[in-house]
């Protein structure tokens, strides 16, 4: 079996832990470092939860700590109604342990692990961008050394979803519209999952209550994290369950089929009302106008067989639960 070497670019966060145990569950999928952003909750809450993380499941890839706000500075503004004032849904967490930091910068690991493994890394990223927004500024050239890069971000329109904060603005776009617009602009495959396809896939209350029952320890802990966060989707959209937002960007590494994509540059929208905006132009219709010159293609998602990364989801639990 091919492995992919991977990078988690995370803010732990509810689905970014679920996402984690997809991770760590599959075979094909070789951590090699965990590096942490603001987003969910401050960078100090998401690095504390990492490394609560690697000492509850066991993963030995090194934590780096990364940035504690966006590219431009200013004031960070977390909701703690969405992940919790822990960013894990208010679960009981344990003192800190052993589990120590990785004395890097995390875009300096990032920069690192990849020049160390060139062609050979997937980064995933499932929070703002500011991380690899820091590397590419240090580092331009080390874009072109990696194999590809997998974001949870944005929406097309696509199945009706735009934005989850704003009327057009995805989250982790628009807690960092510069950095992701720096990203969408390097020189690398990046494939964007946006809301197109992962408010298409939600995880039931029930679903979650029938992985709690299939998949032991991991799976009681799946559903201790989500209560809040599923209590939080109930009360704002009347939705029994959560969006399994960065699950099905983790599960895209291995398992590309369950999601269909289109191609063609990717541009953020950084001003007015519609800051944050992601907006694609298709290679299928390349509009000659200002600012999509020298835009390389990227792919973002259209929909997904939810059904598909449904059981793919409880079984990795499963297996995950019995190792
Ligand atoms: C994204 O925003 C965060 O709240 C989630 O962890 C996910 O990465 C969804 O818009
Ligand atoms: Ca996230």
């Amino acid at each position: 079996m091919t492995t992919r070497k991977v990078i988690f670019d995370t803010d732990p966060g509810v689905d970014d832990a679920t996402a984690l145990l997809f991770l760590l569950a599959d075979p094909a999928v070789e951590l090699l470092g965990l590096t942490t952003v603001w987003g969910n909750a401050t960078v100090e809450t998401t690095t504390r939860n990492a490394l609560f993380l690697k000492e509850r499941f066991g993963f030995h890839a090194p934590v780096a700590k990364g940035a504690a706000g966006s590219i431009r500075g200013g004031s960070v503004e977390t909701d703690p109604a969405i992940h919790g004032q822990n960013g894990l849904g208010d679960i009981e967490l344990p003192e800190p342990g052993d589990a120590r930091i990785d004395p890097r910068p995390a875009h300096r690991f990032i920069i690192d692990t990849v020049r160390a493994n060139p062609g050979e890394v997937t980064i995933l990223a499932v929070g703002p961008m500011t991380n690899l927004a820091l590397a590419l500024r240090e580092d331009a050239g080390f874009a072109s050394l990696v194999k590809e890069v997998v974001i949870m971000g944005g929406a097309f329109g696509y199945n009706g979803h735009l934005g989850n904060v704003s009327p057009s603005a995805e989250a982790n776009i628009w807690n960092d519209p510069e950095a992701a617009d720096m990203v969408f602009a390097a020189d690398w495959p990046l494939v964007a999952i946006g809301l197109d396809a992962t408010m298409e896939t939600l995880m039931s209350n029930a679903y979650l209550a029938d992985l709690r029952d299939a998949s032991g320890a991991v799976g009681q802990f799946v559903w201790d994290i989500t209560r809040s966060y599923a209590g939080f989707y109930h009360s704002v959209m009347g939705v029994d369950g959560i969006f399994a937002h960065d699950s099905l960007a983790a599960a895209y590494l291995t398992a590309p089929e369950l999601v269909s994509t289109r191609a063609g540059a990717i541009r953020v929208v950084l001003d007015d009302f519609v800051r944050g905006l992601t907006v694609q132009r298709p290679d299928t219709r390349k509009h000659e106008v200002e600012g999509w010159e020298n835009r390389r293609s990227h792919l973002i998602a259209t929909g997904v067989d939810a059904t598909a990364f449904l059981a793919l989801y409880k079984q990795r639990m499963v297996e995950l639960s019995t190792r």
